[in-house]
C-alpha cells in the first residue's frame, strides 16, 4: 500500500494545479507540441489560453498502450508537480475479448460467470495500461424504446443487485493493483427511466420508485467498493444529476456512504446550461462543484471557471480541495505514484487465450434464449442448411460499446455452423435497413450512415430464395444493425426492419422449416413474425465467440438455458411493461374475460409475448410442490422455502429456478410479484435435487413513500418457479 501523503501533496499545489486535477481531456491534447495543442483541441474545447495542459488530472478514452505510455512519459516530463495521469476508458463488456452485451449476460442468471468475465476484461485492460473503466452501467430499464437497454442488466431489481456486485468484484478483484482495474458505476442516476423513452430524456418519479427500483443496483455496486461513480445526463424530478446536490451529496455521499471520485458523463457539466438551470458556464461550474462533482469530463468549464469562482468567493476553496483529495486518493490507491505505468511495464497475465475463450463460451452458452421450438431443434448434422440473412456472415457482432474489440478474432455464425453441420450454404438475403441516414452523425462530424452500404434488395432476395429451394432447412440470421441500439438509438417501433420481414414472408412460401437467430441490442416486437418461425433463438449481440455457442445450441451440443432478463411485449403500446408491475384496484379477471371496467386494453392483451424469466430448453423440468420450514415466523426466524426440481426429459440440462414473493397487504400497494432469488442447477436426465432459499428480511422489506426501508408484518405469497408468469406453485406465509 502506498505511503504517499496526499495532504502534503495538496499543500504544495497552486490553485491552477488543483483545478487541473479536476479536468479530464482526450489524448489528442498530448499528441503534438504545445503550440498546435493550443490552436487545435484547446481552441475547439474553448480552454482559456492560460490553461496549462500539463496540469490535467486524467485522460479520456486513449486505448492504445503505446500512446498511453507516451502520454504519461511526456506528461511527467513536462509537469511541475509530477502527479501521474489517470487513464479512463469505456471498457464496458470486453476489451480484446468481447463478451455478450450486458442485457444478454443478465439472461444467464449466472453471476459467478459474469464476475469471471469481468475479471478477464480487467486483466486484458490492466496489461494494456488502463486504470479505470466506465463500467458497469447499472441503469434499470423497463422501456425498450430506449437504446441503451443494450448496456443494461434489464428490468429486474434483484438481477441488478447481483449483476452490480459481480461486475465490480470482477473488475476490481481483491487487489486492484494485481491485474485489476477500478470500476466506475454509471449513470447516476435513473438514466434508463426517461419519461418518453428517449435518450437524454427527463426522468420524473416518486421517491418510492427511486429508492425501491432505481437505487438498489447502484447501492450494491457501492457496497462492493466501486471506486468511481459517473453522473447521468438526465434530470431527476427537475434537477440535472450533474448539478444535483440532493442526489450527489445527500443520497450518494451521505446515505450510500460513497467517498470516491464522482465524474460527470461526457460534457454533462456544460449541459446544465442547456437544461436551463445554469445561466452560463460560470454558474454551471458552481452548481456542479457544490453538488459534489469531482471531475469534469471533456469540457473547459472547470478549467476556465473555478479560479474566478474561488477568487470571487463564490465557492470556498475547501470544495476544490475536497475534490482534489479524492482524485489524489484514487491515484494513490492505484499505486500510480510508485508506478505510473502499472501493467504496461509489470504485466500480470491471469488468463491464457484458451482460458479467456473458455470463459467467454461458458457465458455465451447461457445468454442466448430459446424462445420457440416446435420440435425442429436441435438440427441434425446431415441436414442441408441454407443460412440466410445479413447477420449470417457478420463478424464483430459486439454492439456499440466495444470499439476495442478485435474483430478478426470474432467468429461469424456461418463459420461456427460449418463446425457443426456437413452442409451450410449462405446468402445475405436482405439489407438490414434500406436507408441509414437516421443513424445520424456525431459531434466530430462522423456520419454513421457512411458505415453501411445498401445493396440491391431484389438481387439479395432472389439469390436467397434460390439457395433456400435447394436446402432442407433455413437458418435465418436477422436483427438490428449494431448502431440501432446503444447511445442515441431510441426507437418508437422496435421491430424487425421491413426489408427483413419481406424476406421472411417470401421464404415462408417455400414451405421449408425456418429457424430464426435474432441479433439485437434490445427486445424487439416479434408478434407479427413469430408465427413464421419453427424455432427462434434470441442471440442479442454475442461478442467474440458467442456464435460458437449459438451454432452448438442449434446442433444440440449445448442445451440452451438462457432466461429473459427483460419482458418481450406484444406491441410497443404496452411499453413500459415489466413483470413486476404494480397492482390495480380493478385487475383483469382473466385475459379472455372482456369485463370492460378493468385495467385492460381494447386492442391488446396485458400479457407480453414472452415474459421475464422465460427461456426454453431441450429437456423438461418439473418443480415440485413448494415447502416452507414454517408458515408463521418472527423477523428473526425467517423460513427456508424449498422445492424438489427434477429433469424429466432425456438430455442433460440447466435450469434457473426462481423465487418470487408477493406482499399481499402492505401500507402501500406492492407489485404483483417480485423476484427475490435465483439458483442455476444442472441435472442429468431423471436426476432431481432439492433447491432451497433462505428468506431474508430484505426479501420481505420495501421502501415507503419517503424512501425509507420498512419491514411490515403480514402475509406473503411465496413461489418457486421457472418463469415469472407462472406462480401456481406457491404457499402463503406470515410474518408476525
Ligand atoms: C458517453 C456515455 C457514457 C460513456 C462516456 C465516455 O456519452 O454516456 O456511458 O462512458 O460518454 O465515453
Amino acid at each position: 500500500m502506498s505511503t504517499i501523503d496526499i495532504k502534503e501533496i495538496l499543500s504544495q499545489l497552486t490553485l491552477d494545479e488543483k483545478i487541473g486535477q479536476l479536468v479530464q481531456l482526450p489524448g489528442e491534447f498530448f499528441k503534438d507540441d504545445a503550440s498546435t495543442t493550443i490552436t487545435g483541441p484547446s481552441a475547439k474545447l474553448g480552454l482559456n489560453k492560460s490553461y496549462e495542459v500539463y496540469n490535467t488530472g486524467s485522460i479520456l478514452n486513449v486505448v492504445n498502450p503505446v500512446l498511453i505510455k507516451e502520454i504519461q512519459e511526456k506528461y511527467l516530463a513536462n509537469s511541475r508537480h509530477k502527479i501521474p495521469l489517470l487513464f479512463m476508458a469505456d471498457i464496458i463488456y470486453g476489451y480484446k475479448t468481447i463478451l455478450p452485451i450486458p442485457i444478454a449476460q443478465a439472461c444467464s442468471f449466472d453471476f459467478e460467470m459474469i464476475k469471471k468475465g469481468a475479471e478477464v476484461i480487467a486483466n486484458e485492460a490492466y496489461n494494456d495500461g488502463h486504470h479505470i473503466t466506465f463500467s458497469p452501467m447499472l441503469d434499470i430499464v423497463r422501456d425498450l424504446r430506449w437504446g441503451r437497454v443494450m448496456e443494461s442488466f434489464g428490468e429486474d431489481v434483484y438481477v441488478g443487485k447481483q449483476y452490480a456486485q459481480a461486475m465490480v468484484e470482477g473488475f476490481q478483484g481483491n487487489d486492484i493493483n494485481e491485474g485489476h482495474i477500478a470500476a466506475c458505476l454509471k449513470h447516476f442516476a435513473a438514466y434508463g427511466a426517461a419519461v418518453d423513452g428517449r435518450d437524454y430524456g427527463a426522468v420524473d418519479m416518486s421517491l418510492q420508485q427511486f429508492y425501491e427500483v432505481q437505487l438498489p443496483a447502484y447501492k450494491a455496486a457501492i457496497e462492493a467498493k466501486c471506486k468511481l461513480v459517473m453522473t447521468s445526463f438526465n434530470t431527476i424530478n427537475g434537477v440535472p444529476a450533474t448539478g444535483n446536490k440532493w442526489l450527489n451529496r445527500k443520497v450518494l455521499r451521505e446515505e450510500l456512504n460513497f467517498n470516491g471520485v464522482l465524474i460527470t458523463d461526457y460534457a454533462a457539466i456544460k449541459e446544465l446550461v442547456d437544461h436551463g438551470v445554469a445561466e452560463d458556464t460560470y454558474h454551471a461550474a458552481k452548481l456542479a462543484l457544490e453538488s459534489g462533482v469531482d471531475i469534469d469530463m471533456k469540457t473547459a468549464v472547470y478549467a476556465n471557471e473555478i479560479k474566478s469562482l474561488v477568487e470571487n468567493k463564490a465557492v470556498d476553496i475547501s470544495l476544490v480541495d475536497e475534490a482534489v483529495l479524492r482524485v489524489l486518493e484514487l491515484k494513490k490507491e492505484l499505486g500510480l505514484f510508485e508506478n505510473p505505468y502499472r501493467g504496461l511495464i509489470n504485466p500480470v497475465v491471469k488468463f491464457s487465450e484458451d482460458m479467456k475463450k473458455e470463459i467467454a463460451l461458458n457465458l455465451s452458452s447461457k445468454t442466448s434464449v430459446l424462445l420457440k421450438n416446435n420440435g425442429i431443434l436441435p438440427l441434425k448434422k446431415n441436414q442441408k442448411i441454407a443460412l440466410i440473412g445479413p447477420h449470417g456472415k457478420q463478424k464483430g457482432q459486439f454492439g456499440m460499446w466495444a470499439f476495442t474489440g478485435d474483430r478478426e478474432l470474432s467468429v461469424d455464425l456461418k463459420t461456427a455452423l460449418e463446425e457443426e453441420f456437413d452442409s451450410v450454404s449462405y446468402a445475405e438475403g436482405s439489407n438490414i435497413l434500406l436507408d441509414y441516414s437516421r443513424l445520424g452523425f456525431s459531434a466530430n462530424g462522423g456520419n454513421f450512415m457512411d458505415m453501411f452500404p445498401v445493396k440491391n434488395q431484389q438481387e439479395l432476395e432472389a439469390e436467397a430464395i434460390d439457395l433456400a429451394k435447394q436446402s432442407d432447412v433455413i437458418v435465418l440470421a436477422v436483427g438490428e444493425n449494431m448502431m440501432e441500439s446503444g447511445e442515441g438509438a431510441s426507437k418508437t417501433n422496435p421491430t424487425l426492419s421491413e426489408p427483413q420481414k419481406q424476406l421472411i414472408y417470401k421464404l415462408k412460401k417455400l414451405n421449408k422449416p425456418i429457424i430464426g437467430v435474432i441479433y439485437a441490442g434490445r427486445p424487439l416486437i416479434l408478434s407479427d413474425i413469430e408465427s413464421y418461425f419453427d424455432g427462434l433463438l434470441y442471440a442479442w449481440y454475442p461478442g467474440t465467440y458467442g456464435n460458437i455457442s449459438n451454432a452448438q445450441i442449434l446442433s444440440g451440443k449445448i442445451n440452451p438455458s438462457g432466461k429473459l432478463s427483460m419482458t418481450f411485449p406484444k406491441s410497443v403500446g404496452q411499453v413500459p411493461i415489466h413483470y413486476s408491475t404494480y397492482r390495480s384496484g380493478r385487475p383483469i379477471l382473466a385475459e379472455d374475460v372482456a369485463y370492460r371496467f378493468t385495467s385492460r386494453y381494447l386492442d391488446e392483451t396485458n400479457a407480453p409475448l414472452y415474459p421475464f424469466g422465460f427461456g426454453l430448453s431441450y429437456t423438461t423440468f418439473d418443480i415440485g410442490e413448494i415447502k416452507t420450514t414454517r408458515k408463521e415466523f418472527g423477523s428473526s426466524s425467517l423460513p427456508i422455502v424449498s422445492a424438489v426440481v427434477k429433469n424429466t426429459g432425456t438430455t442433460f440440462g440447466e435450469e434457473v429456478v426462481q423465487l418470487y414473493i408477493k406482499d399481499l397487504v402492505a401500507s402501500i400497494s406492492r407489485p404483483v410479484i417480485e423476484l427475490k432469488a435465483t439458483k442455476r442447477i444442472k441435472l442429468q436426465p431423471q436426476e432431481e435435487t432439492v433447491v432451497e432459499f433462505q428468506l431474508t428480511q430484505e426479501d420481505l422489506s420495501y421502501h415507503d413513500q419517503l424512501g425509507n426501508l420498512v419491514l411490515e408484518s403480514g402475509e406473503f405469497l411465496v413461489s418457486i418457479t421457472n418463469v415469472s408468469s407462472n406462480i401456481s406453485n406457491h404457499d402463503i406465509i406470515k410474518l408476525v
